[in-house]
């Protein structure tokens, strides 16, 4: 499969998602949902769902609707963290962000929604009984307490302090790292994989989500909103620590190639065909979005 074949697989099925609630009286909170999950996104993280199950020998339409279920996990994050009591953004995959739209009170009641519809979508697939409470289990690890929200809390007391490498590595790996740890790890335990390729999966995923959030921190600066599909300059405004500011575009550049090389390296040996991961790790080093 290619990138493009796996994001218009996840794309259709994500159409599907809540439409039939549209005409219910409560469908307004529906298109809220539908209106940040169908906007676009890269899809990355159901893209490694889906490759980590193939590679792992798993079926890919058992697989679907919990690469589905964690692009919803990962839209609720971005609805919140618009807010304005968070980041405070107003553009967001190229689309005015949610509570620009429909106000706070439904941005919030939308992206708890998908939230919960995450997990409901795993636990309703047709993976075996086991498979579906891993993949659960290891969705609640990345976004709870120890993960994206407590990452996002100290993203937050972090605004306007002078962080160490140390504290920024620990808020990144929370607020961005664990959900891509998350998406590998879902795709090895949706195909049964063994306890070595779970492992390796990780080690992957942790390297590539450090390298993700220093690209994102770059892209903050770098880019163009028109380019970037969010505002440029948010991090700079709201007082954030990132490695942009503690480090400089080129030193950022040379991290992202070393944990780039880190992840591929940490595939070898676990997997037969590894050149989708490979090729992905490349192309997120120098994405432009
Ligand atoms: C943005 O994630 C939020 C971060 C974790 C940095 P993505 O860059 O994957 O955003 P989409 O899904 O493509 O919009
Ligand atoms: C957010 O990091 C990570 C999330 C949990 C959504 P950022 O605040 O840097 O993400 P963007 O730049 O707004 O996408
Ligand atoms: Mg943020
Ligand atoms: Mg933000
Ligand atoms: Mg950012």
């Amino acid at each position: 499969m290619t990138p493009g074949e796996y994001k218009s697989m996840v794309d259709c099925a994500l159409e599907q998602s809540f439409r039939a609630a549209l005409d219910l009286s409560y469908g307004g909170l529906a298109e809220a949902m539908r209106y940040s999950l169908l906007a676009g996104g890269k899809r990355i993280r159901p893209m490694l769902v889906l490759e980590f199950s193939r590679i792992c020998g798993g079926d890919l339409t058992e697989t679907l609707p919990v690469a589905c279920a964690i692009e919803m996990l990962h839209t609720y994050t971005l609805i919140h963290d618009d807010l304005p009591c968070m980041d405070n953004d107003t553009l967001r995959r190229g689309r005015p962000t949610n509570h620009v739209v429909y106000g706070e009170c439904t941005a919030t009641l939308a992206g708890d929604a998908l939230q919960a519809e995450a997990f409901g979508t795993i636990l309703r697939s047709n993976l075996s009984a086991e498979r579906r409470a891993n993949c659960a289990m290891a969705l609640s690890d990345a976004v709870g307490l120890d993960g994206i929200c407590g990452g996002q809390y100290l993203d937050m007391l972090g605004e306007g302090k002078k962080l160490s490498e140390e504290q920024l590595n620990d808020i990144n790996s929370r607020k961005t790292g664990a959900l891509l740890i998350a998406a590998c790890r879902m795709g090895v335990y949706a195909a049964g994989g063994s306890p070595e390729q779970l492992e390796a999966a990780t080690l992957y995923a942790a390297a590539l989500g450090a390298a993700f959030q220093i690209r994102d921190d770059m892209l903050d600066v770098i880019s163009t909103e028109q380019e970037l599909g969010k505002p440029i300059g948010s991090d700079a405004q709201e007082n954030k620590n990132t490695y942009m500011a503690l480090y400089g575009a080129e030193e950022c550049a040379r991290m992202v190639d070393r944990l780039t090389q880190r992840a591929k390296d940490s595939l070898r040996g676990a997997f037969g065909d590894t050149a989708f991961l490979d090729e992905l790790a490349d192309s997120m080093a120098v994405r432009r979005n």
